[in-house]
């Protein structure tokens, strides 16, 4: 059984409430720590997996957890008619209007609050998806991943990136320093929440990644389900079809 991380420890409220929370909190901070933090590579990590939803020629896709709207205005380069950012958090989404109205974009683009876990679109809708960093916060995994499956249509491609953790030892041990350490550290002064920036190991450790996440991914009816680490194995780079 999966232990279930939470930002702020609170047995009263829902993991989602809390994610939420944080998130709007985090809002303002949120570009500049990932630029920061990653070095600016996740800008990278995020072209890769457009690339592979490159090859179906997508014309509507979906960016589940969106966040500031990152994944969804790389796949602007793909050309489609409409791409969907879809998040629980509207602070973070304000952030991607922004972007979208400045790129010239929010014609394209729009952004759409709400749940993973109940998402409000028909089944066979999308193309092609792109989820970065999301799917280790949602409250419950496989009905996230069981919605994501009912949106697309079949055929269509799924690009997911997650943070994991290095396998070598030596790489492993220094990443665990700046994820337990730094990062924290970093964030919390950046971001005033105290607890966003310890979270993310935190759930980054809880989460099944590499082959058990392949697995659950078939489980729910993926096909085609393939991973690889990148850069050194802190990020992992899911890729699939329904
Ligand atoms: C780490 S951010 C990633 C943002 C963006 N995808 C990126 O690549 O930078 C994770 C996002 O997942 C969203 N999220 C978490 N749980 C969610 C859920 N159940 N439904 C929709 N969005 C969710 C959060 O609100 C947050 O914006």
């Amino acid at each position: 059984m999966t232990k279930i991380v939470t930002p702020y420890n609170d047995q009263n409220r829902s993991k989602k409430e809390q994610v939420e929370e944080m998130f709007d909190n985090i809002a303002h901070r949120y570009d500049f720590l990932n630029r920061l933090l990653s070095l600016g590579i996740d800008v990278t990590w995020r072209k890769k997996a457009v690339k592979f939803i490159r090859a179906i020629a997508p014309k509507k896709i979906i960016d589940v957890a969106t966040g500031t709207g990152d994944f969804a205005f790389e796949a602007l380069s793909l050309k489609p008619e409409k791409v969907t950012g879809f998040d629980i958090s509207d602070g973070m989404m304000n952030y991607g209007r922004q972007k979208a109205k400045e790129l010239n974009a929010d014609h394209i683009v729009e952004f759409i609050k709400g749940d993973s876990e109940k998402m409000p679109f028909a089944d066979n809708t999308f193309d092609a998806m792109t989820v970065g960093f999301g799917v280790r916060n949602f409250q419950n995994l496989e009905i996230g991943l069981a919605e994501m499956y009912r949106v697309m249509r079949p055929g269509g491609r799924v690009a997911i990136l997650e943070v994991s953790q290095p396998h070598n030892t030596i790489i492993r041990s220094f990443f665990s320093l700046y994820f337990t350490y730094i990062l924290p550290t970093v964030g919390r002064l950046f971001s005033k929440d105290a607890r966003a920036y310890s979270y993310l190991p935190e759930s980054v450790k809880a989460f099944p990644e590499g082959n058990a996440f392949v697995a659950i991914l078939e489980k729910n009816g993926f096909k085609q389900v393939k991973w690889q680490p990148l850069t050194l194995g802190i990020c992992a780079f899911y890729s699939m079809e329904k």
